[in-house]
């Protein structure tokens, strides 16, 4: 989705600004953009298609000044084109601007401005809001309250970064909604602005962040936050620990790859602070809640989209078994709009990476309208979604740069597994003995993710031999049915390979018609309760001549003899067994892909966050 980077100080703006957007990258997008005040005047270059592009143009066509805003751009309105692309500027060329959000009644604005005189120069619906601040600020005020008039006449959610060549010694940034963040860098005699921590983390790691109806003033030295009703706003400056290293690429081939393996070391820091072994006790401090909270809960629902929806259905298992609390699970986009039945007796629980995905947020917001405590399981340090709950888990995985998700799918898992003794233990409602036996499964948890990864020549194999196939059909039950939608979602997003998912026991009902030689069915069943039922089903898929692919347990002498292929899991406590499952899945849609030599990190049309409806 789109990037923002701007930079104020003594510098040349371009390069901090190119580097910023490269770091921005992953989010996905399909045109870049630059603009700098150079001798006085806005200097823009743009161009369509992969950063590398507008870096080449920048080369041809150098530009350098000591303020600037960056932009990547993934096309709402107007098609991915330089002409679409950001940074637009005013028509008396004294204003630009890069926007995030789309402007919901630009047709409205749009047309009123045409009928004032205005021509516009792209399809996109931020001209719209550049024209308007422009149109304000050339009747005598200043730039600062020409973006506040402005920001009054547009609507929906947006992320706006603006500066002019006459006042060229600041730059404005706004937020309203939930359209991605605002975050400020504050250096030694130099400022950043950024839509992402990421982009200027390696300038600094003091950042404030924009809530939303904020807008700041940036100068050199001096960061003013305020309301868009002009009140004033303390500014809060949070110290950053995430380590830049943690991005790089290393031996890997793709980031999505580096990611899988660092699955063994993000589940352990996922623990970390959180299981004290010795006295078998879980605590989650950042969740704000308290016995009188927990006792008073009488439903959760887990909303999320993609790959962290497919986390809060594994989630309703370990909750609804451990703490014994009725869980429903809802994808956030129909959660917002559905009007669900949500009081004061319900808790509302959000999963999310980015923490910035408008659908997630706004299911959030109805949630809390209606009096729901509102908690959030969140990788992004900083982002929308800790800031708007009552509560939160972070994540604890560090940066995830491949779109796919992978680490930010096993450790909300193992979030969830502990949320549920926690609240089970808050409630009163677990034995001492039952405490232990849980916790004392989360050491294992390590361990065998890492034997997992060790089999990564085996489940390329497998790859080789599926890489040209036109469906799979994927299938799992009970706790490990969600684990078949992550899977098929892994290897659609990716490899382009068309992918379904069903709970097994739904073939008989329909899907059993597609199984023939040319339908390859991956079935989970490693040995939990649901083993047998499982077995029943392979048994179907084989008597039709499916191709069989199996995720079994090792020593599973039935599985062997059915399967064609078998990727094969350590024997491992039921409740956790999705945490290990879902590794070889990522590891074979990961292969796949990269054998059949796709964009394994940027998959078409998809990005990282997704802050637009
Ligand atoms: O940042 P979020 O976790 O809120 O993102 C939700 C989905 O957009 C995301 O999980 C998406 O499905 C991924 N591409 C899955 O790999």
């Amino acid at each position: 989705m789109c990037g923002i980077v701007g930079y104020i100080g003594e510098k040349n703006a371009t390069p901090i600004i190119l580097e910023g957007l490269r770091k921005l990258e992953y989010r996905g997008y399909d045109s870049a953009g630059i603009a700098v005040i150079e001798d006085g005047k806005i200097e823009i270059r743009r161009d369509v298609g992969k950063l590398i592009n507008l870096e080449v143009l920048v080369k041809e066509r150098p530009l350098s000044g000591k303020i600037g805003i960056g932009h990547t751009r993934w096309a709402t309105h107007g098609a991915p084109s330089a002409r679409n692309a950001h940074p637009l500027i005013g028509e008396k060329g004294k204003v630009v601007i890069v926007h995030n959000g789309i402007v919901e009644n630009y047709l409205e604005l749009k047309e009123e401005l045409e009928s004032e005189g205005a021509h516009f120069n792209s399809d996109t619906d931020t001209e719209t809001i550049v024209y308007l601040i422009e149109r304000n600020f050339v009747k005598g005020v200043t730039l600062e309250e020409a973006v506040r008039l402005s920001l009054q006449r547009i609507r929906g959610a947006h992320g706006i970064v603006v500066i002019s060549n006459q006042e060229p010694d600041k730059i404005i940034a706004a937020r309203i909604g939930n359209a991605g963040g605002v975050v400020i860098g504050h250096g030694d005699g130099e400022m950043f602005v950024a839509s992402d921590i990421p982009a200027i983390l390696e300038y600094t790691r003091k950042m404030s962040f924009l809530e939303s109806h904020q807008m700041a003033v940036v100068t050199r030295n001096h960061v003013e936050i305020k309301t868009l009703n002009g009140e004033h706003v303390d500014v809060k400056i949070d110290n950053i620990a995430w380590d830049p290293v943690a991005a790089v690429k290393g031996k890997y081939r793709h980031f999505m790859q580096k990611e899988i393996h660092e699955q063994a070391r993000s589940l352990t820091d996922t623990l970390t602070g959180r299981v004290d072994f010795d006295n078998n006790r879980i605590e989650l401090i950042n969740l704000n809640m308290d016995e009188k909270k927990a006792k008073a809960i009488q439903k959760i629902i887990i909303t999320a989209c993609g790959t962290a929806y497919n986390a809060g259905m594994v989630g309703k298992t370990m909750i609804e078994t451990i703490a014994k609390i009725p869980v429903e699970v809802d994808v956030a986009s129909e959660f917002r709009y559905r009007d669900p039945l949500v009081d004061e007796s319900t808790c509302v629980i959000v999963i999310s990476q980015s923490g910035e995905t408008a659908d997630t947020l706004a299911a959030m917001e109805e949630a809390h309208k209606k009096g729901a405590i509102v908690l959030s399981i969140v990788n992004a340090i900083g982002s929308q979604a800790i800031r708007a709950a009552d509560g939160y888990i972070s994540m604890q995985v560090g940066p995830e740069i491949g779109v796919a998700s992978t680490k930010a799918f096993t450790a909300p898992l193992v979030d969830l597994y502990m949320l549920a003794i926690y609240l089970a233990d808050l409630r009163g409602t677990l034995t001492e003995e039952e405490r232990s036996h849980y916790i004392y499964d989360l050491r294992v948890i390590p361990d065998i993710a890492g034997k997992c990864l060790k089999r990564e020549d085996a489940v390329e194999e497998v790859a080789k031999i599926l890489k040209d196939v036109h469906n799979i059909l994927y299938l799992g039950r009970g706790i490990n049915m969600p684990i078949a939608y992550e899977g098929a979602l892994k290897l659609k997003e990716i490899s382009y390979i068309h992918a379904e998912a069903y709970p097994a026991g739904e073939m008989k009902h329909g899907p059993i018609a597609l199984i023939d030689k040319d339908m390859p069915v991956l079935a989970i069943i490693p040995k939990d309760q649901w083993y047998d039922k499982m077995l029943s089903q392979v048994e179907q898929v084989k008597a039709r001549g499916g191709t069989l692919i199996l995720v079994a347990t090792d020593g599973d002498a039935r599985a062997k003899e059915l399967g064609d292929y078998v990727l094969w899991i350590p024997e491992s406590p039921w409740l956790l067994t999705p945490v290990f499952t879902t590794i070889p899945l990522q590891m074979l849609a990961y292969h796949i892909a990269a054998i059949r030599g796709l964009d394994v990190d940027q998959p078409r049309n998809l990005a990282k966050s997704v802050t637009v409806e």
